[in-house]
């Protein structure tokens, strides 16, 4: 077993990460970038201190999964987020919404935000991440001024508290809205029956195998016409295989 191969598997037992399913390569240089930051000499002493200290532990998870977020990230797809997406899936029902990956909850947020604003069917919102401590910070709603950059000001005006302590928190009309819940795209069963998913920025990292996996668990858990929407780096190259056609820009719906 090479010293990679044992860092995986002590990995998957204490953080429950399974690394196979990620690039290798990619990984690998974030994980050496790490023991470069803490003096760690090797994969051995990286796994000693994540035992030893629950701090060390935290913060590795949240630096291996990557959870950079904004609210209205790629205006372009919120656009038409706004314009066709959620004038389509609100016209009957309340709207099942799953925003998987959600990291600070930004994503799910800014969905929140428009539906109020625009008087669609207040929608049943769900919020999964692997990350626990990240699943907290957005279930908390509080935001550093550099995480809310980009955000139209009539929306911060309208649904984000200014505390004294310089940080913005979302008001709790948008909060309660939303079910956060930790959730594994490799490991855990999907739920069914939603009109929208967002799965943004979290596949990139996998590989094109589990990425082909996760889409199909996706588009079950679509209902007919249901969408699904990707990041900017991840274009579905055959949407027709999975089921898919392509609406817009980072845009699909389920064909039947
Ligand atoms: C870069 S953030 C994307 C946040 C948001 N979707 C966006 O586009 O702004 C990626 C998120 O995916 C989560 N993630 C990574 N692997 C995951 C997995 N296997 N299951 C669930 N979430 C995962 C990370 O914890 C992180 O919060």
């Amino acid at each position: 077993m090479t010293d990679y191969e044992k860092l995986k598997r002590d990995i998957n037992d204490r953080l429950g990460i399974d690394l196979n399913a990620y690039k290798e390569q990619q990984m690998r240089r974030r994980i050496n970038q790490w023991l470069d930051r803490y003096d760690l000499t090797s994969y051995n002493g990286l796994i000693r201190k994540i035992d030893e200290d629950p701090e060390h532990r935290a913060k590795f998870v949240e630096y291996l999964t990557i959870n950079t977020s904004n609210f209205f990230r790629d205006s372009s797809v919120f656009k038409v987020i706004e314009e066709q997406v959620l004038p389509a899936i609100s016209k009957h029902n309340r709207p099942r919404i799953w925003s998987a990956g959600a990291s600070i909850g930004a994503e799910i947020y800014s969905i929140a935000i428009l539906m109020k604003e625009y008087g669609f069917t207040p929608g049943q919102l769900f919020a999964t991440d692997l990350d626990e401590v990240i699943l907290r910070k957005a279930q908390e709603g509080v935001y550093l001024a550099n995480q809310i950059t980009g955000m139209d000001k009539k929306y911060l005006d309208k649904y984000f508290l200014s505390q004294s302590d310089g940080t913005w928190a979302i008001t709790e009309s948008i909060k309660r809205q939303v079910s956060f819940k930790k959730h594994d795209l490799l490991k855990d069963p999907y739920e069914r029956n939603f009109d929208l998913i967002l799965c943004r920025n979290v596949f990139i990292y996998f590989t094109s195998e589990t990425q082909a996996r996760l889409i199909k668990n996706f588009v079950q858990s679509l209902k007919p016409n249901g969408y699904f929407i990707v990041g900017s780096a991840e274009q579905i190259m055959d949407p027709a295989s999975f089921g898919l056609q392509r609406v817009s820009y980072c845009i699909y719906q389920k064909t039947a």
